[in-house]
């Protein structure tokens, strides 16, 4: 018996004791984690020193976490988004060499086996919003570009919606789709310019977030994650610079170098060539493949 594991339970020595009663036959990485999380979680009790009152409404708050969460809701990874916990371990996990694309968040409106589509398809099934054309390449550290990467995006309607929260109301797989780049590397689909929306903000996540006087949105986005053979799959967005929550996204996803431009496409050539239904957004953006380790 270590010499905590005999004491009794004091203010002072409760971590100590609390970590002493893990089994030395315990699995190395749960007694390390239960250890850090017992340590930091006694700290701040300590420092917070809650009453009663206060530490039974944070019991409320965690169990009104849990009922709100399904299949479907996930509260506890909003919880852990708006408190950019999710952002620290994605970072954590995303060291990447220099000159390759940075990460940010997946959030929860991915969904998995989108039918692939050709090159140059239009992904907007709704027709809202203003018609934009995104395009880009993908390439190695090298600089050289990469054949058959497959490349997943989705993003909101015009509304502020993703598909699968307007089940019945959009067209199922609108703004999604799947391509695959050719040998150029380069890729090229239509979809609709971007706009803020909110997190899921009914729930005890939302609630928090108004009592701290913050805001629900994050910043007009289109998801990608990139995946090609040899090289580490890349999960990442491209943000609208312009919007007006690019510095105060609810779950901190922005980095600078995931900013693209959105330019108003309005040359008559470019239009008659392009688009001949009218001015478009353009937004050109390459991605950096770092490789698999
Ligand atoms: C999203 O960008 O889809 C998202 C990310 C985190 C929480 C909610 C939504
Ligand atoms: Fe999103």
């Amino acid at each position: 018996m270590t010499e905590a594991n005999k004491g009794y339970f004091t203010e002072e020595n409760s971590a100590d004791v609390v970590i002493s009663r893990i089994a030395e036959t315990t699995d190395p990485r749960l007694a390390e984690v239960v250890g850090a999380i017992t340590r930091h979680l006694h700290a701040a009790v300590k420092e917070i020193e809650p009453t009663q009152e206060e530490w039974l409404a944070a019991i409320k708050f965690l169990t009104e976490t849990g009922h709100k969460s399904d299949d479907w809701r996930q509260e506890c990874i909003l919880l852990s988004d708006i408190l950019g916990v999710s952002m620290l371990v994605d970072a954590i996990n995303n060291r990447k060499p220099s000159g390759a694309s940075e990460s940010t968040v997946l959030g929860p409106f991915h969904v998995p086996d989108v039918p692939e589509l050709p090159m140059g398809s239009n992904i907007c099934l709704d027709g809202k919003g203003h018609p934009m054309q995104i395009k880009g390449r993908i390439l190695n550290t090298e600089g050289q570009p990469l054949s058959n990467v497959k490349i997943d995006v989705w993003q909101t309607n015009d509304d502020g919606f993703y598909d699968v929260q307007q089940k019945g109301i959009q067209p199922d797989f609108n703004l999604r789709g799947v391509f695959r780049t050719g040998d150029d590397g380069t890729y090229m689909f239509w979809g609709a310019k971007p706009r803020f929306y909110p997190i899921p903000d009914d729930g005890p996540v939302g609630k928090l977030l108004g009592s701290l006087g913050r805001h629900p949105y994050r910043p007009a986005h289109l998801h990608y994650i990139l995946e090609a053979e040899g090289y580490e799959t890349l999960i990442t967005h491209i943000f609208d610079p312009d919007d007006e929550y690019i510095h105060s996204d609810a779950v901190f996803g922005v980095k600078e170098s995931l900013l693209a431009k959105f330019d108003l496409i309005e040359d008559p050539d470019r239009i008659a060539k392009e688009h001949p239904e009218g001015p478009f957004y353009e937004v050109e953006h390459d991605f950096v493949l770092a490789p698999a380790s």
